[in-house]
Parts: C-alpha cells; structure tokens; sequence
C-alpha cells in the first residue's frame, strides 16, 4: 500500500545520483520499520503519457532499534531515459510529496553476530551501506568486508559514508575500493572485477570459508561474476544473497513470451482474501492479468528483480521469463514472480496472500 510522504532532504552524492529522505509521520513509523537490505517503491504519474509509473529504490540509511524514528533514506541514480531519476534529479525538491510503499525485499540482513562481506558494484552500495551501517552499530562482535567496485571516485556513491564507516569502525570494518576507469595509489586494484580476479583477490582478503553470509549487489554481470567466484571457493548457496540492479529489458521478447501460453488460459488469482477469475491476453503476464481487474496487485519493478509481485502457484504450471528475486527454495516451495509468469496449462491459480 502507497503512503503519501513528504522529502525532507535531497542531497547530491554525485554528478548522476542523489540521497533522498522522507519525513515519516509517527503513526507510520512502524509500518516504515525497515529490515537492513530493503527497498521501497516509489510512484509516480508519467508526465508524457499519463501512467502510473513505480520504481524502486534500495534504503541506505541504518535501521532504526524499536523506540527510535525511523530514517528513511534512498539512494537515486540516474539511469538513461529512466523517467523516474531524472525526474529525482532534476525536479525533487524538499517539501515535495511522494507516494512510498512500505519497504519490502528478501536481500536482507538483520544485525546478528558474525562476519559479513559484500561485493558491490555502483549503486548496489545503496542496501550494503544500511546493512553495514546497522550492523556494526548493534553487533559488538560483527565484523563486514566491503569491497566495491565504480567507475572512477567521482561516480562512486556514498563515499563519505562507507569513509565514515572506517573512522568509526577501524577493527571491524575492511574497505577495499576498486576502479575500473583510474589508477589508485599503489597497492590498490584497478580495472574491472571479473570472476578470475575474484577468484585470487577474495582468499587474499578474508578467510572465505569463515564468512556466514555473502551479499552481492550491482550489474548482472558483476554478480553472476562474484557468485561463480564464491561457489569456485567452496562457498555453499546458502550462505551467498544476490539482488541485481539494471535489468536488460531486452532479454524477453513478446513473440518467445506468447509461444508458450496455450489458446485459451483462465486465471485465478486470491489477493486480500478476495478470488477473481479472468482470462489470459496474449503476450501479457500475469500480473497483468491481475492488474486488469485488480488495481491493488502488488508489483514494483515488473522486470524480476524487486521480488514484490511473489505469489503462490496453487494449481497449474507457468514459465517465468527471468528470476532475479526468488531463491531457489521459494521457487522450490511453489513461489513463482506474477510479472514474470505466463501459463503453461490452460488453467492457473495464484495466491498472493501466502
Ligand atoms: S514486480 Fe518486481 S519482480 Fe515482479
């Protein structure tokens, strides 16, 4: 659900991204309680074309303990021709009013005690900055290696940040910056991270095996890189989280989506304890589907990445263009992304309320 919330601070962190910060009424300050690793969507209405249009955004702030207000604070970059950002950057402005969901996601985590290390790559800093932040602050014992990869220092978001990080936690937090496009001083990398270079720089850097959760954020390519890297290592499935950023729209064409979906399929689908059944257009998923009908269908990103439209595959059987949300046991356990879903079998329930 949407609530109408006021931007309190918009602070440039680079050329091409911004940090914006809600004010959270106290009746919502629960409700915007985040986990460490969330996001929120954010909505707005298409200044050309009229549509609603959402996109979400990772919380860079620390989460607050119970008692204290919740900071809510989003990392923005510019994407080319993304509406949304430009318009964050360009127009957003302090006493300005923006619809916000709650914060949601499944890359996640909440303080405990441990080590931690994330690979980063541009804004995937964005959520990896509010784990670390929270983490150290709660966990005495916690320890987090962060290592990052950006362009050049300039395009690299929240650098004061992840600095202020090592000021505060010189024992227990590592840093290791990598650029792809300028040289460092000496004895630090450059160039791109690759999974070879993954491969010979993570066991040089921290006991691999002794690391209880792995967080990887950024490109698709940064992250299947890393992912490979870590499962080379001896690192089980369990332990490695991923959230991708920049989805290729390209990779599902409507022709290859439309093949699979028989003549004549119905859907029914349960959504806040209310059922409907509808047909399925050709071509179109079945959040869209949904969304015909039901204009309170959960969704974000519609391109498999935020996770937000997960649902429960009742009966029937759907292929899913991409998954970039599910871990393979939700997927496993008969959760399946509705903006990614097309049916297989002439009829399909879905049940977003498990
Ligand atoms: S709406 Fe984001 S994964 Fe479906």
């Amino acid at each position: 659900m949407f609530h109408p919330l006021r931007v309190s601070e918009v602070e440039r962190l680079t050329d091409d991204s911004v940090a914006v910060t809600f004010q959270v009424p106290p009746e919502l300050r629960e409700t915007f309680r985040h986990i460490p690793g969330q996001h929120l969507a954010l909505r707005r209405e298409s200044a050309a074309t009229g549509e609603e249009i959402r996109r979400t955004y990772s919380i860079c702030s620390p989460a607050a303990p119970q008692g204290e207000d919740p900071v809510l604070r989003v990392g923005i970059r510019l994407v080319d021709g993304g509406e949304f950002s430009t318009y964050a950057l360009k127009e957003l402005a302090v006493g300005d009013t923006v619809d916000v969901m709650e914060p949601m996601g499944r890359f996640l985590l909440p303080p405990r005690p441990g080590t931690f290390a994330a690979i980063v790559g541009g804004s995937g800093i964005t959520p990896v900055l509010s784990m670390a932040s929270t983490l150290l602050a709660r966990e005495p014992e916690a320890r987090f290696c962060l290592i990052r990869s950006d362009r050049t220092a300039a395009s690299t978001m929240f650098l004061d940040e992840v600095a202020d990080l090592k000021d505060r936690f010189p024992d227990r937090f590592q840093l290791v910056t990598v650029l792809s496009r300028e040289e460092q001083q000496a004895g630090l990398p450059s160039g791109r991270l690759d999974q070879e270079r993954l491969a010979g720089l993570l066991p040089a850097l921290l006991p691999v095996d002794e690391v209880d959760g792995w967080f990887l954020c950024g490109p698709f390519g940064l992250v299947i890189a890393a992912e490979r890297a870590l499962r080379g290592l001896g690192v089980e499935r369990g332990r490695i989280h991923q959230e991708i950023f920049h989805v290729d729209d390209g990779s599902s064409p409507a022709a290859v989506r439309a093949a699979a979906i028989p003549a004549r399929a119905t859907l029914t689908a349960t959504l806040d304890g209310r059922s409907g059944t509808w047909p399925v257009q050709e071509g179109e998923s079945l959040l869209e589907t949904v969304l015909r009908s039901r204009a309170d269908a959960p969704y974000a990103c519609k391109g498999g990445v935020c996770g937000t439209c997960r649902a429960f595959l009742v009966t029937g059987e759907v292929r899913m263009d991409r998954n970039y949300a599910l871990e393979s046991e939700e997927t496993d356990a008969g959760y399946v992304l509705a903006c990614q879903s097309h049916p297989v079998t002439p009829e399909v329930e879905l049940d977003f309320d498990r």
